[in-house]
């Protein structure tokens, strides 16, 4: 089982299902001529969150980690022609680039790009009133995801989905001697999403052209209170 055989699969996987998408290709190109990290969910996975948005009905989306808007693009493009993301990304060159990469795939209505940290922007969120938000997807800084779960649970609906990305980090998440910002953060956010009450979360660990992770798919109770 290596890296190599997974690349295969996820390439099999795009030449029979996800098809070639000439605007989602132009995404990952001027976000790589723009200097952004390959850091994007992978077509499959980005696949994968489109029909998680679908199934969920979702119309109002909340977004942390922006990167070039490419998983952006793939959630906004699930929504009705009347929904709403909000995006939230720290760097001001990166956002720079997701906007031109959200206006020329046809969705800069749809889509709201706020730049600054994330936990910044959930904070005015919450006093603005914003929301109730259908879905969330934090993929922002690692390091911060229980920080972001408790405040995006003052952004949602009974019954809103939270899809936490990059929680298994190659396993480090069990090894007792990784002491990186980024896995104990994962580590206290799985403890919280564990004994919080009114949730119901578990992990699917993955493999494929963005190596050995996992997402974290916390499902909010519909009757769920404060
Ligand atoms: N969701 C994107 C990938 C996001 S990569 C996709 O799959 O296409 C993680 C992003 O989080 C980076 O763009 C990084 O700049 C941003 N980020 C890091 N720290 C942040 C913070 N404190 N607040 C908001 N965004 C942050
Ligand atoms: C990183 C961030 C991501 O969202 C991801 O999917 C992979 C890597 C990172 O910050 O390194
Ligand atoms: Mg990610």
């Amino acid at each position: 089982m290596s890296w190599e055989l997974w690349n295969r699969v996820d390439e099999f996987v795009g030449e029979t299902l996800l098809g070639s998408d000439p605007v989602l290709e132009d995404v990952l190109r001027a976000s790589a001529d723009g200097g952004l990290p390959a850091i994007a969910v992978s077509p499959a996975q980005g696949r994968f969150l489109q029909q998680l948005a679908r199934i969920q009905g979702a119309r109002s989306i909340l977004e942390l980690g922006t990167l070039g808007g490419y998983s952006t693009i793939l959630l906004a493009r699930a929504l009705p022609e009347d929904g709403r993301l909000l995006t939230l990304e720290l760097n001001g060159d990166y956002a720079e680039v997701a906007r031109a990469n959200i206006e020329r795939a046809g969705l800069g209505e749809r889509v709201e790009l706020r730049v600054g940290p994330a936990q910044e922007g959930l904070r005015a969120l919450i006093a603005e009133g914003a929301g109730p938000f259908d879905l969330v997807f934090i993929d922002a800084d690692k390091s911060s995801t229980p920080e972001y779960f408790e405040l995006a649970l003052e952004l949602v609906r009974p019954g809103a989905v939270i899809l936490a990305d990059n929680v298994v980090r190659d396993g480090s998440l069990v090894d007792p001697d990784a002491d990186d910002e980024g896995t104990l953060g994962m580590r206290r956010f799985h403890e919280l999403a564990g004994r919080t009450q009114g949730v119901s979360a578990t992990t699917i660990q993955t493999v494929g052209v963005k190596g050995y992770d996992g997402f974290t798919l916390v499902l909010v109770d519909g009757a769920r209170t404060g």
